[in-house]
């Protein structure tokens, strides 16, 4: 499947272009390509200071998912009076062109430029299968297009941009374990790697248990978190479970991280069914494959849950038992399909 998408990039950074006359008249506006994962939250982002900038309330904690990925190829085109914006072959109009439109925006005003551009992506996992999109959305998105535009960011602010497009794409800019820090400022809010990916052998099994659209989407979840009465008791201790599950990972000590991890899980939930509107995302196979994997880990198994905004359950299990959890997943009523993803690298141009 990757390589299927990768094969594509040559035809579709070819498609209605004539590279002979590009490079003579701008050769800064070549198409580029480049590739980013999604990321699992062990310790969540849920709420903005600011909305408009994406300043997290909190400072978060994730892992990028190998073998799942976003490629994306932008273009800037003199020619064009538009963004124009293709996803799975299909082209996309109202606000999910906008989103990416308003991205587009502020990387023109960091480029100095009013030159539309052509961006075409795919993802090689479902949509709706509890992997947020938006984040390798905006990883690939902004690596694609700076480069594109002729900006040569480092990876701060590289991490800095992809933020503006979707918080949790600030994680799936740098290697393997990251945290994002939530900073005072525009400046200051990035990502960076703790631990690079090779070096815990942790497995995401993601349990598939509905894959109907959200009927609330991060976006507009963050904004309602404020409401919750708990989203104080939340943020209190938010520093010391990011630091225990940090510690946790460099000491590679599974029960440590396995409580911090399903803790902050239970915590983020406990606001958004709380918020004023509540949101409730779990089903109830949800709460089945928690209470069995709390089940087996009390038995032994080195495995914990967490789950993002909707009803699937990403399940992290230590390798060498990732085989017998995923059997015994696959048992349990409800679970549509497994994806096994291992901890990846960054976003890199292709
Ligand atoms: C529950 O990054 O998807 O997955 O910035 O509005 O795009 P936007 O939100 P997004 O929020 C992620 C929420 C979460 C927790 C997390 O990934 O930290």
């Amino acid at each position: 499947m990757i390589g299927l998408l990768r094969n594509q990039i040559s035809s579709y950074s070819n498609r209605g272009i004539n590279h002979n006359e590009l490079s003579m008249k701008s050769p800064e506006f070549q198409p580029i390509s480049a590739v980013a994962h999604p990321n699992i939250a062990f310790i969540k982002y849920w709420g903005n200071r600011d909305q408009e900038l994406r300043l997290p309330l909190n400072s978060s904690l994730s892992m990028n998912l190998s073998g799942l990925e976003t490629l994306t190829t932008a273009r800037f085109d003199p020619a064009l009076d538009h963004d124009i914006f293709i996803l799975s072959g299909e082209n996309v109009v109202g606000p999910a062109l906008e989103r990416v439109s308003r991205f587009l925006d502020h990387v023109r005003s960091l480029a100095n430029t009013n030159v539309y551009a052509h961006v075409e992506s795919q993802n090689n996992f479902p949509a709706g299968a509890g992997i947020a999109s938006s984040a390798s959305a905006f990883a690939a998105l902004a690596m694609a297009a700076s480069h594109a535009i002729g900006l040569n960011l480092d990876e701060k602010d590289l991490s800095r941009l992809a933020r503006r497009g979707s918080g949790s794409a600030s994680r799936s800019i740098p290697n393997g374990f990251v945290e994002w820090q939530a900073g005072t400022s525009d400046a200051d809010s990035f990502a960076f790697s703790i631990s690079p990916a090779d070096y815990w052998d942790l497995v995401d099994l993601i349990c598939v248990l509905d894959t109907t659209p959200k009927f609330v989407g991060s976006t507009g979840g963050h904004a309602l978190a404020s409401s919750s009465p708990l989203q104080p008791l939340r943020l209190a201790h938010v520093k010391d479970r990011l630091e225990q599950c940090r510690k946790a990972i460099l000491v590679k000590d599974f029960e440590s991280f396995a409580q911090v991890v399903e803790e902050d899980s239970h915590l983020m939930h406990a606001v958004m069914r709380t918020s004023n509107p509540p949101l409730h995302y779990w089903v109830p196979e949800t709460e089945i494959v928690l209470w069995n994997v709390l089940t087996w880990r009390k038995e032994g198994v080195p495995a914990c849950c967490t789950v993002d905004a909707g009803p699937n359950v990403h399940v992290l299990v230590l390798s060498d038992y990732a085989a017998a959890v995923g059997a015994r997943l696959a048992e349990l009523p409800g679970v549509q399909k497994i994806l096994k993803a291992y901890p990846g690298p960054g976003a890199s141009l292709v």
